[in-house]
C-alpha cells in the first residue's frame, strides 16, 4: 500500500482521506517503517497538499489519540497558540485576562525547545505550581474559576510526536502543510470551539518573512474553518524579542508587572490583540477594538491580577511572589553587556538572543534537558533605539559563570548598529481570517 501511495505523491497526485488515514494508522501502529514514513514527508515537503489533503491529514493525527471533550464546560471555549519565539510570554497574561472577562480558558501547554521557552516551564518557576493536572480537574477548575492550564500529554496526538522526531532528522520539518497540521492537530484534540493563533515572523521566528507567515495562517485558518472551528491567525513580529525578559522566572516577573498594569511594550500590545480577538470571538464585545476599553479596567480594577492569583492557588502554587518578586528563582551571577559601538538599533537577531538565554541555562538543547528557572536576559534596547558607546544593552542572569563571556559575545554580536536609522516594522502585521489578509 505505502508504496502506491509514495509513488502518486511523487508523481504530484493527491492522496485520499481513506489513504492518509490508513498511512497515519499504519505508522502510529508500527506497520510502515520509518523509512518508507520519511520519504513520504520528503514527497510532501517538495510536492505539497492541498487544503483537504491537508486537513485530512490533521484529522488522521487527531485520531491517533485522545481527544479532550470541553463540552462540560458552559461557554464559549477558545485556545490561543503562538508558534514560538522570544520572550512571548503571551499566555500568562492573556489567560488570566479573559478568564476574567468571562472567557473560559481549558489549555495545555508544552515545554520549551531549543531558543523558544514554553509555558509549563515557565509556570514551574512558580513554587509549588502543578500542571499535571488530569482531565476531571481540568474540567472541574474551568467551571470553578474559568481558567486552567495543563501539560499536554503523551496520549494527545502521538501521531505528531512520531512525525516531528521524524521530521526533525530528515530535513522535512519546513513544509507548510505538516507544519499547520501538526499544529492544528494539537489545537483540535484539546477540544476547543475556536482557536486564535498567533503565527510569528522575523529572525527570531519559524517563518523567517511576513509572506510565509501569512502562507502557514491561511493554511492554518484553512483546516479550522474545513472541521468547523472558527479559527484566526494574529501576524506578529519575531524582529525582536517580543518581552524585556528571556528567561522563565524573569518572564513570570514581567507577566505580572503586566497585568499589574505597571508595564508597557510591545508584550501587552500583543497581549491586548489576542485578548481583544478571543473576546470578540466570545461573542463579549461587538469588535476587537471595543475590547480594548474592558481589558485596561480589568488591570485597573485589579481583576485580572486577581484571577492569576486565583489561578496560582487552584494548581497549588504559593503566591507571596506576586507582592514580592524577588522571591522567584533568583540567578546568583549577573552581568551587564555594555555597547561596543555607537549608533541606531537596525536589526537583531532574535534567535541568538534566544540562544544566549539558552547558554545562560534558561533552555533546552534537546527533550528531557534539565533547565535552570532563573537563568535569561533581561534587554535594555530595541529595534530603532539609538545608542553610544557603554551603554548597558542587557543584563544577563547565570547560575553558570563560566557562560557568561560567551553569552555576552552572542548577544553584542546579534545587535546591528548603523549611524543611519531604519524605518521599523509594525509589530502586529494583520490579522488572517476565513476572508483572507486583514491589515489595518
Ligand atoms: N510547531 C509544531 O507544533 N509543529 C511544527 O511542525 C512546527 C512548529
Ligand atoms: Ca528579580
Amino acid at each position: 500500500m505505502m508504496l502506491t501511495l509514495l509513488a502518486k505523491k511523487r508523481e504530484k497526485q493527491r492522496l485520499t482521506r481513506d489513504e492518509i488515514k490508513k498511512m497515519i494508522d499504519g505508522y502510529v501502529g508500527g506497520q510502515i517503517p520509518d523509512y518508507q514514513m520519511s520519504a513520504m514527508l520528503m514527497a510532501i515537503c517538495c510536492n505539497g497538499m492541498d487544503d483537504e489533503e491537508t486537513v485530512d491529514l490533521t484529522m488522521a493525527m487527531v485520531e491517533s489519540g485522545d481527544i479532550v471533550d470541553l463540552s462540560a464546560i458552559e461557554g464559549v471555549k477558545i485556545d490561543k497558540h503562538s508558534t514560538g519565539g522570544v520572550g512571548d510570554t503571551t499566555t500568562l497574561v492573556v489567560a488570566p485576562l479573559v478568564a476574567a472577562a468571562g472567557v473560559p480558558v481549558a489549555k495545555m501547554s508544552g515545554r520549551g525547545l531549543g531558543f523558544t521557552g514554553g509555558t509549563i516551564d515557565k509556570l514551574e518557576a512558580i513554587e509549588g505550581f502543578s500542571t499535571a493536572l488530569s482531565k476531571e480537574q481540568m474540567t472541574k477548575q474551568v467551571r470553578d474559576i474559568k481558567i486552567a492550564i495543563a501539560q499536554q500529554t503523551d496520549a494527545l496526538v502521538p501521531a505528531d510526536r512520531m512525525l516531528y522526531a521524524l521530521r526533525d532528522v530528515t530535513g522535512t520539518v519546513s513544509s507548510i502543510p505538516l507544519i499547520a497540521s501538526s499544529i492544528m492537530s494539537k489545537k483540535i484534540a484539546s477540544g476547543a470551539d475556536k482557536i486564535l493563533l498567533d503565527v510569528k515572523f522575523g529572525s527570531g521566528a519559524f517563518m523567517k518573512t511576513v509572506e510565509e507567515a501569512e502562507k502557514l495562517a491561511q493554511a492554518m485558518v484553512a483546516i479550522g474553518e474545513l472541521v468547523g472551528r472558527e479559527t484566526r491567525a494574529v501576524l506578529s513580529s519575531m524582529e525582536e524579542p517580543l518581552g524585556k525578559q528571556i528567561g522563565n522566572s524573569l518572564e513570570v516577573e514581567e507577566a505580572v508587572q503586566i497585568l499589574r498594569g505597571k508595564k508597557d511594550g510591545h508584550l501587552k500590545q500583543v497581549c491586548y490583540v489576542l485578548a481583544g480577538n478571543m473576546l470578540h470571538m466570545a461573542g463579549i464585545v461587538p469588535s476587537v477594538r471595543a475590547a480594548y476599553p474592558v481589558l485596561d479596567s480589568l488591570i485597573q480594577s485589579g481583576k485580572a491580577m486577581e484571577k492569576f492569583r486565583e489561578f496560582v492557588i487552584a494548581q497549588g502554587g504559593k503566591t507571596d511572589f506576586i507582592e514580592d518578586l524577588s522571591i522567584l528563582p533568583q540567578a546568583s551571577y549577573q552581568m551587564e553587556v555594555l555597547s561596543e559601538k555607537e549608533g541606531y538599533i537596525t536589526t537583531m537577531d532574535t534567535h541568538q538572543i534566544g540562544m544566549c538565554a539558552s547558554l545562560l541555562g534558561a533552555g533546552r538543547m534537546k527533550k528531557g534537558d534539565a533547565i535552570d528557572l532563573s537563568a535569561g536576559l533581561i534587554m535594555h534596547v530595541g529595534l530603532g533605539d539609538w545608542v553610544r558607546r557603554g551603554d548597558r544593552l542587557a543584563v544577563l542572569y547565570t547560575n553558570k559563570k563560566e557562560a557568561l563571556i560567551d553569552a555576552s559575545t552572542l548577544l553584542r554580536d546579534a545587535i546591528k548598529m548603523s549611524e543611519h536609522s531604519v524605518k521599523k516594522g509594525r509589530l502586529i502585521y494583520g490579522i488572517v481570517d476565513k476572508n483572507g489578509l486583514h491589515t489595518e
